[in-house]
């Protein structure tokens, strides 16, 4: 057997095969410890507490401070040192200690770059139940995994748990810093002459005040469901409308959609772009979608193409029609909407950007 790493081509022995596999099923059966046991540190406030401190935390006070078995915390930093999520490094009186990691940094419940609420969410039972059904739902195809373990969208499950809708609203939020830095640090010119800008599905307005902070001669539309907006924080520069997009838009120079679309079948995006196009004016309009395009970007980074690939899997399990899109799929939706132009821009994250024009 032959395989190539980096133009190399090495030879492998069967047995080196076998045990390959072993080690690989595995990682498979028990890869899920990685997301709980990051969660129990979230939980338990270690990033938190680590940053607090510029030297080396021991384990006994790291287990004083948070109220915690010091054995049982032991066994859960040796996991996450492991996997290089904190780092182990001696205090100044020789005893082991602990410190923080490029990672762990990202796991602080309220930090500039924070992820925790998106694992969180993610962690949680009501995102874990719908994984049950992944098979039913391929089966058959009706049946939606989300709805099947929940009896109703999750749209509609947020909208009666407002428990979830806060889990979900701060974990869209803390994903749209990340993605707003690279956006406005590499598509500024695109905003230049937007005087007012609609965000569909906007959430809670994370992303839209961050728009108009970057570039304050817009006048930010925040558009989302009732029971989002309603508890939307006051945003400068920014008014929460609240509404169907698939009834109608609320007019602007142009619409901005991210992580909207990949929820949805291509059907619903087609009569959510088309109540865009309607929104906008037809000769200066634009529509700025934000969302990873399979095969292209990530087509070309393995790191890459598996994050777009596992967020395929995610909206199966927890959306009804919604999934990831190839640069030729979202050409389909895009001309069927009834845009004349339009064109994809890589930025440093997981999606692009794509600009669409009437
Ligand atoms: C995946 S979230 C994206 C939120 C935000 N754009 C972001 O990237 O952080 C999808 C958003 O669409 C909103 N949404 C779902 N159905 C909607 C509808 N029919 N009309 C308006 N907004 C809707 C949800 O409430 C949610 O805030």
């Amino acid at each position: 057997m032959e395989q190539e790493t980096n133009g190399v081509v090495r030879l492998i022995h069967k047995g080196e095969e076998e045990s390959q596999a072993q080690e690989d099923i595995w990682n498979c059966i028990f890869g899920f410890t990685e997301m709980a046991v990051v969660k129990c540190a979230i939980e338990l406030g270690i990033p938190d507490f680590l940053d607090t401190h510029q030297q080396p935390v021991s384990l006994n006070k790291l287990s004083n401070v948070l109220g915690c078995s010091a054995s049982l915390l032991y066994r859960i930093l040796r996991f996450l040192t492991n996997r290089g999520i904190f780092k182990e490094v001696s205090t100044e009186n020789g005893e082991t200690g602990y410190v923080q990691t490029h990672v762990s940094r990202l796991l602080r419940r309220d930090g500039e770059n924070s992820m925790a609420a998106l694992v969180l969410l993610e962690s949680s039972p009501v995102m874990l139940a719908p994984w049950h059904y992944l098979s039913a739902r391929v089966a058959k195809e009706n049946t939606a995994a989300f709805s099947a373990a929940h009896g109703k969208d999750v749209w509609e499950y947020a909208k009666t748990n407002p428990e979830h809708s806060k889990l979900i609203n701060d974990a869209l939020a803390c994903h749209a810093r990340v993605t707003m830095r690279a956006i406005i640090d590499n598509c500024a010119e695109i905003f230049k002459g937007i005087e007012s800008l609609v965000d569909v599905g906007g959430g809670n307005g994370t992303t839209l005040s961050m728009l108009v902070k970057a570039f304050p001669w817009i006048k930010g539309i925040n558009f989302d469901l009732p029971h989002v907006v309603s508890v939307a924080p006051h945003c400068h520069g920014v008014v929460h409308v609240e509404g169907d997009m698939f009834d109608s838009v609320p007019n602007a120079h142009a619409a901005f959609l991210m992580s909207v679309l990949h929820d949805w079948g291509d059907d619903e995006c087609i009569q959510i772009l088309k109540n865009c196009i309607e929104a906008i004016p037809k000769d200066t309009g634009k529509v700025i979608i934000v969302e990873a395009v399979l095969e292209g970007k990530i087509g070309k980074e393995k790191s890459l193409k598996d994050v777009g690939l596992m967020l395929d899997m995610i909206m199966m399990a927890h959306t009804s029609n919604g999934k990831e899109r190839s640069a030729k799929e979202w050409a389909h939706i895009l001309t069927e909407a009834g845009f004349s132009r339009h064109s994809i821009v890589q930025i440093p994250a997981i999606e692009c950007v794509i600009f669409a024009y009437p």
